[in-house]
């Protein structure tokens, strides 16, 4: 009896240690950062001259008057809080040079915005010039006032067309968009260095076909998969005929990162968890671009497969960062782990909605990793904050300056930070709620007025 019981204490003994062995070197791969108060005070360094400075934004959301996919979710009961639309959202259509002006006063020196595709071909094969005219004009008025111009192809939204025809998880979808791509390319190359194929296309696959939130709603992990795939296959299409069109282009995609730790540093499980989601949900795109294959795992679907044109068609790693979460297991879930938001600063959307938990020393995390795996110099296409008592948009500027000094500071390439975003405007299915904007909009009359924090953006402005 006595020797069973000195060898099952042994044995716990040696899990013991295991454990705390495993932990702690996890622990050690993933070191958490912390910046002081007294580091975010201090004077901050200037960027150097060319550092790309902007702001963000997306067409179906900013620019009123748009007929796509969203536009028919929106039509639908409850689809939308408050029953809010995108018809008019900022009117940016009509206030383009309004728009740039109000860019220069706050010394924005690129803009990161999309092309609206069911404007520009509302019906397949059809080209609408005086829309493609209007982007074109768009660019001229950015690079008059000292603006480098960013375009994003695919922004959530898709022409009607399209959608019917399956979206993105169409069999012929890699090629409308890469038909698409070649167009932009043509017309707009000559001005336009760098593009963004596609916006966060985990967040399209995950709400529009796991979650089924958004367009086209479905609720399907084969669906997903297709959707993963399709995407995968659109990015490629679109590279390889923007780098035809336009030999000088930078093209990378824009993803969703959000840095994930574990609940507990001392609990396997929730490792476990966190380093499942952050591959799933961090990765998968970027890694399929790598190493040319595309592999993603879904309840009762599963995608590996060789995927032509992906190697070597992205420049750069677009980083679109908002949130901070904790993983923690949780077996009685169906999805086995539970994620909760972590301390930071908070927009108004806590609590329900974390929009805005961003402390700067995630980017910075979410960078190195972004840097160790890829070696792509990063642009970050997004980060910003729902802030309506604009009181925590500068921090946070200054906190994500700060990050992108400390990540250059070790080396990781970084050439652009592009704040969502320019105005407020519609946050798809929250409507209006969120304020995003470095100017704040009036619904009402569509004035707009600078936001708390569109001074801290414009004294961080590198040196002309
Ligand atoms: C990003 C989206 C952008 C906007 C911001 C707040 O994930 O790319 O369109 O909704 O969030």
């Amino acid at each position: 009896m006595r020797r069973l019981l000195r060898v099952l204490g042994w044995i716990l003994g040696v899990l013991v240690v295991a454990w705390l062995g495993v932990c702690a070197y996890l622990a050690v791969r993933h070191p958490r950062v912390v910046f002081t108060a007294g580091e975010l005070a201090r004077p901050a360094t200037p960027l150097p001259k060319g550092f790309l400075w902007g702001t963000a934004t997306s067409s179906h959301q900013l620019e009123g008057g748009n007929t796509n996919d969203w536009t028919r979710f929106e039509a639908q009961p409850g689809a939308i809080e408050r029953g809010e639309t995108s018809a008019v959202s900022a009117d940016h259509w009509n206030r383009m040079a309004e728009d740039v002006a109000l860019m220069k006063a706050i010394h924005v020196n690129a803009y990161r915005f999309s092309i609206e595709w069911s404007r520009l071909e509302p019906q397949v094969g059809v080209w609408n010039e005086e829309a493609w005219a209007r982007y074109g004009d768009l660019v001229r008025q950015l690079h008059e006032a000292g603006i480098t111009p960013a375009v994003t192809l695919l922004h959530f939204a898709l022409p009607i067309w399209m959608a019917d025809r399956g979206g993105v998880a169409a069999p012929e979808f890699p090629e409308r968009f890469g038909r698409f791509a070649a167009e932009a390319g043509r017309r707009l190359g000559p001005g336009v260095d760098l593009w963004i194929t596609l916006n966060e296309p985990n967040v399209q696959m995950y709400m529009g076909y796991v979650l089924g939130a958004w367009p086209p709603q479905k609720k399907s992990p084969p669906e997903a998969i297709r959707a993963f795939a399709g995407l995968l296959r659109g990015h490629a299409a679109a590279a390889a005929a923007l780098r035809a069109a336009d030999p000088g282009a930078r093209i990378g995609v824009a993803n969703n990162v959000m840095l994930l730790e574990p609940k507990s540093r001392l609990m396997l499980g929730d490792w476990l968890g966190s380093l499942f989601v952050d591959q799933f949900w961090n990765w998968s795109f970027a890694d399929a671009i790598r190493n040319g294959r595309a592999r993603l795992r879904l309840p009762g679907a599963t995608l590996d497969e060789r995927i032509d044109g992906l190697v070597g068609s992205a420049d750069f790693f677009g980083l679109n960062y908002y949130f901070r979460y904790f993983v923690r297991l949780a077996p009685r879930t169906p999805e086995l782990f539970a994620m909760e938001p972590g301390p930071g600063l908070r927009s108004e959307l806590g609590g329900t909605s974390p929009v805005g938990d961003s402390p700067p020393e995630a980017l910075f995390q979410l960078m190195r990793e972004a840097w160790k795996r890829y070696r792509l110099p990063i642009a970050i296409t997004e980060g910003g904050i729902a802030d309506d008592k604009e009181t925590m948009r500068g921090p946070l500027i200054r906190g994500q300056f700060e990050a992108i000094q400390r990540a250059r500071a070790e080396g990781i390439e970084t050439f652009s930070y592009f704040h969502w975003t320019l105005v407020d405007n519609f946050e798809w299915e929250k409507g209006y709620r969120p304020r995003f904007g470095l100017y704040r909009l009036d619904r009402q009359t569509l004035a707009r007025t600078p936001a708390g924090g569109s001074d801290v953006f414009a004294a961080l402005s590198p040196p002309q």
